[in-house]
């Protein structure tokens, strides 16, 4: 496990980054959610840092924080092209920061560790989807949005297992696990809407009513596509069996890891 630099540059990447438009602005809601989440994440794994023995878990925290760290920075370079664009999603991510600011002052460490790991294991499902089922999305994207979104969910199937036991290390069981899964699928899944549809409905305030039908279709489609491929995942998360150490890696992760450590 290691922080890998991808040195991409995005001054002029476009919020339209895939032909399918509905796709491409459901996962620019995702990367303008991230630099909040990621940043509650390491604030979390920093206080974990003093209550966490285990050398072992201890060095992962630190590479984890690492890698989010670069995550989180280069997601936020993307988020800028698009706050140039849609102005209010500024509002947006200060009012996110504010949320987890106060989970941090409300809620004890072990609980928001679960919510981390809620968050992680939503990654997972993010990863797999990426890499391997969305090949007909991504024909004729632009190859620097491709990029981040793989190098960043390839690190995130790497360090899959750090939040889990961190969690565990702190006492969390399963049933303060899946307390955690829910409140963050619940707050995740609510923002990333709120997030989507404001990009789609600036979107569509500026084409004709055909244009509007087709984008709203196509919205419709994904979501749908999303959600079948996502339910059966989160049942096997809400499992107690559920352990993110022996899932395998997405298709394709592995090689582009490799290719970026080699650079
Ligand atoms: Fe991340
Ligand atoms: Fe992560």
């Amino acid at each position: 496990m290691q922080a890998r630099n991808p040195r991409i540059v995005f001054q002029d990447a476009l919020p339209h980054w895939a032909p399918n438009t509905a796709f491409a602005q459901i996962v620019n809601a995702g990367s303008l959610i991230i630099p909040a989440v990621e940043i509650f994440l390491n604030k979390v794994m920093a206080r974990a840092l003093s209550e966490v023995a285990a050398p072992a878990t201890r060095r992962d925290i630190e590479i984890f924080m690492s890698q989010e760290g670069n995550h989180y920075r280069y997601h936020r370079l993307f988020n800028k092209t698009m706050w140039a664009r849609y102005p209010e999603l500024r509002a947006f991510d200060a009012e996110l920061t504010a949320e987890y600011e106060a989970m941090l002052k409300t809620r004890s460490l072990r609980d928001c560790a679960a919510y981390c790991e809620g968050f992680e294991s939503l990654g997972l499902i993010q990863a797999e989807f990426f890499f391997g089922h969305v090949d007909d999305l991504l024909k004729g994207a632009d190859a620097r949005v491709v990029r981040l979104w793989q190098w960043h969910l390839a690190e995130e199937f790497e360090h899959r297992s750090v939040c889990f036991d961190v969690h565990r290390q702190l006492g969390g069981d399963y049933l303060s696990r899946v307390r955690g899964f829910a409140l963050a699928a619940r707050h995740l899944g609510q923002w990333g809407k709120r997030v989507s549809d404001h990009l789609i409905a600036c979107d569509t305030a500026a084409l004709d009513a055909a244009s509007r039908a087709r984008l709203n279709a196509e919205e419709r489609t994904y979501r749908r596509r999303l959600l079948r491929f996502s339910l059966p995942r989160i049942l096997a998360i809400l499992s107690p069996a559920y352990d993110p150490g022996g899932k395998a890696a997405p298709r394709g992760s592995i090689r582009l890891l490799e290719s970026l450590t080699a650079s």
